[in-house]
């Protein structure tokens, strides 16, 4: 069924499919394909009740299938996960519905939703793939066994972590609102990214961005990583730090300073702003 939408196949996932699910998903912590014995053990069902249950997730482009020593052997997909967060959303009355994909990153997929009081709010995917993951695991260090979705679900954690710290001392980032699986859900920033925003007030939204990274630095010892026009949102002439998956502690020096440089070579080009990056970074480490 590849023509139905994220929010449809959510729909059609009742609660003892959804509790296989979450067996699967909760089984893939100890490794990748999940044997039908073992899910028959784990989640109390007879195999007369688990087998249609794993027909339609598995029509449903829910579940991947394979032979594992004999037995057909099952893993989530990455819509599973996604469906996982919606229905925890839903559950914790944090999202009634799910619109339409605002963004495609590398590794997320970035959805329009509504709250319970019908207000727009952003929820982001987080999708560690397969393709990012050999890479992925070289930079930061990953064990070998740890599955996509585990990374997946730590990343949307760590996100989530970094936007509550930054936002509580004022720092210029979207209000998190919940997280649940490989799901952020944030504020709607309804502006445009740095590269296509038009500044009336460059130095205000420059100065906005160095506050930010200093209150990352300095409260939550968290240096954002990979900050670029294109991880900044702009709204009002007030600019918004997204994409926080990546955040390292600060004993990660070098990459403060690729950030700032970064972003000081976007406002000398386009602006003509000029910074004195050794001043800024002092500043932001607090010493002036
Ligand atoms: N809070 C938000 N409000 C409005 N739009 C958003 C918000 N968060 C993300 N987006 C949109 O989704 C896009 C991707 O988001 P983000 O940069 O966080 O994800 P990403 O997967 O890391 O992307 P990339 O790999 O391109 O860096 C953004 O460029 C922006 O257009
Ligand atoms: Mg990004």
């Amino acid at each position: 069924m590849p023509s139905l939408t994220l929010a449809e196949r959510a729909s059609l996932v009742g609660p003892l499919d959804y509790k296989v699910l979450k067996t699967i998903y909760s089984l893939h912590r100890n490794h990748e394909w999940i044997r039908t014995s073992e899910l028959v053990e784990e989640t109390g069902l007879s195999l007369r009740e688990l087998q249609p249950v794993l027909v339609k997730l598995y029509d449903l482009r829910l579940l991947s299938k394979q032979i594992v020593t004999g037995e057909h052997s099952y893993r989530i997909t990455f819509t599973a996960l996604d469906i996982l967060a919606i229905k925890k959303l839903y559950v914790d009355k944090v999202l009634k519905s799910l619109g339409i994909v605002i963004g495609v990153g590398k590794e997320s997929e970035v959805y329009m939703g509504y709250n319970f009081s019908d207000e727009p709010v952003v929820v982001k995917f987080h999708r560690v793939g397969k393709r990012s993951y050999k890479n992925i695991r070289k930079i930061r260090n990953i064990s070998k066994n740890k599955d996509w979705s585990i990374i997946s679900v730590e990343n949307a954690e760590k996100e989530y972590h970094a936007l509550s710290c930054i936002k509580k001392n004022y720092g210029y980032v979207p209000e998190p609102f919940s997280n649940a699986y490989n799901a952020v859900v944030m504020e709607l920033v309804e502006g445009n990214e740095l590269y296509r925003s038009e500044l009336d007030d460059p130095r205000g939204v420059l100065d906005q961005i160095i506050s930010t990274v200093r209150i990352a630095y300095n409260e939550c010892k968290m240096i954002h990583g990979d900050l670029s026009e294109y991880n900044v949102l702009v709204r009002d002439n007030t600019a918004y730090v997204i994409d926080w998956p990546q955040w390292s502690s600060t004993d990660n020096e070098d990459l403060l300073v690729r950030d700032i440089d970064h972003i000081l070579a976007y406002f000398i080009k386009r602006y003509g702003i000029e910074e004195n990056t050794e001043k800024i970074l002092e500043y932001i480490k607090g010493k002036t």
